[in-house]
């Protein structure tokens, strides 16, 4: 690890549990760029429901995808990521809570994630990468050189949510950010192709009752001893 030119960090989790901070903190720290692939599924939900097709009907879907291009642009330090779907910035548009959740349902379908997956790693080649995601550390990159599982308590990730939507100006009861909370989770995890699950090997972190901070130092403390970027 320490002579190698590249190297590849898999962060998996899932929503809200503080992947997406951890690995932007981390990009930041290590000088590398950041990865979302999370917003890949959420642009092809956004497309789904931008041209009225239905999402339930996996062969539309799967039809519709010559039509989708998606390109990921890395901003500033590298760690903030816009997102262009067929040449538009959509980088707010994926984050509203039904494309939370369309991206979760065309994120089961095989041709969406091949699509997908080959992307992902086309982007990466020949840099240093950290990539968030479901699958990242089980599919995308199996043999990364990192692999992180975070995980938090339902009711804080909810909270987490909750407060983030707030700040957006979009109020909501948070039994009902639970509730969708809840329905990812079992939707993610419970698909056929690449659920989300645990690496075998990956180190698992719960950030329940972590700040951001301490999230951050735990990540970034373990690559920085184990490589020579610091
Ligand atoms: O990380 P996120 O909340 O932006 O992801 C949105 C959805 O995309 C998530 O509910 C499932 C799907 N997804 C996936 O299946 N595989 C990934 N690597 C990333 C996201």
């Amino acid at each position: 690890m320490k002579n190698k030119k590249h190297f590849v960090v898999a962060i998996d989790g899932p929503a809200s549990s503080g992947k997406s901070t951890i690995a932007k903190n981390a990009a930041k720290l290590l000088n590398c760029i950041y990865i979302d692939s999370g917003a890949m599924y959420r642009a092809v939900g956004l497309y789904v429901h931008q041209n009225e097709i239905d999402i339930q009907n996996e062969e539309q879907v799967k039809k519709s995808l010559p039509e989708i291009s998606i390109k990921i642009q890395n901003q500033g330090d590298g760690t903030d990521n816009k997102i262009i779907l067929n040449s538009k910035d959509v980088s707010k548009a994926i984050r509203q809570p039904k494309i939370s959740q369309n991206a979760s349902i065309v994120a089961k379908y095989g041709a969406v994630r091949q699509k997908l997956v080959q992307l992902q790693r086309k982007i990466a080649n020949n840099k240093s990468v950290i990539m968030d995601g479901r699958d990242i550390g089980t599919v995308v990159f199996p043999h990364a050189d990192f692999k992180f599982f975070i995980i938090a308590s339902a009711q804080e990730r909810a909270k987490r949510r909750w407060k983030e939507l707030r700040e957006k100006g979009e109020e909501k009861p948070l039994q009902e950010v639970l509730d969708e909370l809840k329905w990812r989770d079992k939707t993610d995890s419970s698909r056929k192709i690449a659920p989300l699950k645990r690496p075998k090997d990956a180190i698992e972190i719960d950030t329940t009752a972590l700040s951001i901070e301490e999230q951050t130092n735990l990540v970034c403390n373990y690559i920085t001893k184990k490589t020579a970027v610091h």
